[in-house]
């Protein structure tokens, strides 16, 4: 999964290395983007030496905790249903704990405690350190609550524990939180400030997962070509930054080049980019590197400059073409996906059509598209009016969706009797005579197995598609392999 939702991994629970010495077990499980599935499993890390295994089966656990997102309502609402599950399976074990993680528990703070008389703990995304002590007061039949955000926290110093891994593909956190502040977003009040992990941590821990057998990392943050590493501190403090400090600061064309020369044979991909910040360098770093993929996903939101500006994006639709274009010069080979949100407060039919029009230009290999939620707390909900119509929210959200697959199919099709190199993740879900994996332009692809596993980087040919997969034959190793 890349940052974005996705809706087939929501909910999935997480098993790890069991401890022989461990006798209590923790149920978790995680909603949201793939920050929240990474910090689940620093969770699970830091349990782990407070005598927890993991276990799937909710009915054995001593310790529930959800990892919840907040992005928009339907998110906050498959959580309490959630809730609600873990209460009747509380009425046989009584002695069951529930805690909640992440955005919901930052969101919500005590209220949680007061609403969902179940919930015994809450833990905002920048205290997980502080669950050995929180557990302690649980323990002792106290509620427990820790929301505090922080300045510092990367969660650099952990180790994160690989959960329902294929022990192929990683997350790696790069940085934390959000200082872009888009009207409609709440990140930036769940996440706080936006800080960047110390490089060496980082490099340490990709050096790490390829000992281990790991063949792509995906580097993580809300805004990764905001990167800015100068010794610690928050991003905005940088202008405060000594010349020192200044001269060795280290930026995401930097981190990525760190990380492409430190393993050489190790995938790279990153998420999510924000088009204010994505600089030439970046690309150009992306040419020069075989093994950083040919991918970024580069959310616009929406097609119209003045609904651009009311989201507080930073950039014009002109000055998005202007980026397409570069990426298209200096990587031509490069897959563009999109984040889109129809029916912001205000927008008119004119300013969806500059959306269609904007996606005809671009013409995406695939994107996740939303309908506009009010989420308590954002500019867009203190300032503006949620005044498009639900119907007329779906309705454009489905012509949005209808446009993409059309450029899916389009941009899928340009494979067709290619060659491609794709890594092998898993067995695909439709044959088990198939394995599926990802292109280095995130693409899925499958093919016959043949004598080929798990963590190859195979050549196939892609012999046919569908508007998101290709269907191919495998036809040697990849010389990368
Ligand atoms: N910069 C972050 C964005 C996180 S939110 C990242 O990509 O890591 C992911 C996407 O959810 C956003 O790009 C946006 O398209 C959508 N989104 C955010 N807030 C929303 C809201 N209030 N209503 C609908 N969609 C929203
Ligand atoms: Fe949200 Fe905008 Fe940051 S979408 S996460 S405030 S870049």
């Amino acid at each position: 999964m890349e940052k974005t939702i996705d809706e087939k991994k929501q909910g999935q629970t997480l098993v790890l290395d069991q401890k022989k010495e461990n006798t209590r077990k923790l149920f978790i499980e995680s909603y949201g983007c793939a920050m929240n599935f990474s910090d689940s499993e620093i969770v699970a890390s830091i349990l782990s030496d407070q005598g927890f295994n993991t276990t799937q089966s909710l009915e054995d656990a001593d310790l529930v905790l959800v990892n919840t997102c907040s992005i928009r309502d339907k998110a906050e609402q498959t959580v309490r249903k959630r809730l609600e599950k873990y209460n009747a399976v509380k009425r046989i074990n009584p002695k069951m704990k529930v805690g909640v993680l992440g955005c919901m528990a930052e969101r919500l703070k005590t209220k949680f405690l007061e609403e969902e008389k179940i919930v015994d703990l809450v833990v905002g995304p920048d205290a997980y350190k502080d669950l050995p002590n929180l557990l302690a007061e649980v323990d002792e039949g106290r509620d427990a609550i820790n929301v505090i955000l922080s300045k510092e926290e990367t969660y650099g110093d952990i180790s994160p524990v690989r959960l329902n891994s294929n022990g192929v593909t990683a997350f790696v956190s790069i940085t934390r939180g959000c200082d872009n502040m888009c009207t409609f977003c709440v990140v930036p009040f769940t996440r706080g400030r936006e800080r960047s992990r110390n490089p060496q941590s980082i490099i340490e821990e990709v050096n790490d997962l390829w000992s281990k057998g790991y063949k792509e990392i995906t580097l993580l943050g809300q805004n990764v070509d905001s990167y800015l590493w100068y010794g610690g501190g928050l991003k905005k403090d940088f202008v405060k930054a000594s010349d020192m400090q200044k001269a060795t600061a280290v930026n995401f064309s930097n981190l990525l080049e760190l990380c492409a020369q430190a393993q050489p044979k190790m995938r790279i991909r990153f998420s999510t980019s924000n088009p204010q910040d994505l600089t030439l360098d970046v690309i150009e770093t992306m040419a020069k590197y075989d093994n950083i993929c040919k991918h970024i996903h580069l959310p616009v939101q929406s097609g119209s400059n003045r609904i651009l500006k009311e989201m507080n994006r930073l950039h014009t639709r002109e000055e998005y073409f202007e980026l397409i274009d570069n990426i298209r010069r200096i990587l031509p080979e490069c897959s563009i996906s999109q984040d889109l949100i129809a029916g912001f407060p205000t927008e008119t039919e004119q300013d969806h059509q500059d959306t269609l029009s904007l996606m005809d230009y671009v013409k995406y290999n695939f994107g996740y598209m939303f309908t506009y939620s009010e989420r308590p707390g954002t500019m867009a909900e203190r300032k503006m009016d949620d005044d498009v119509p639900e119907a007329i929210k779906k309705r454009r959200l489905a012509e949005i969706v209808q446009l993409q697959r059309e450029h899916s199919e389009i941009r899928t099709k340009e494979y067709l009797n290619t060659t491609v190199e794709v890594l092998i993740e898993r067995e695909s879900k439709k044959s088990d005579a198939h394995w599926s994996g990802r292109t280095s332009q995130n693409i899925v692809a499958v093919f016959p197995k043949e004598h080929y596993t798990i963590g190859d980087l195979v050549k196939v040919t892609v012999k046919d598609c569908t508007s998101a997969t290709l269907i191919g034959k495998a036809i040697k190793y990849s010389d990368n392999n």
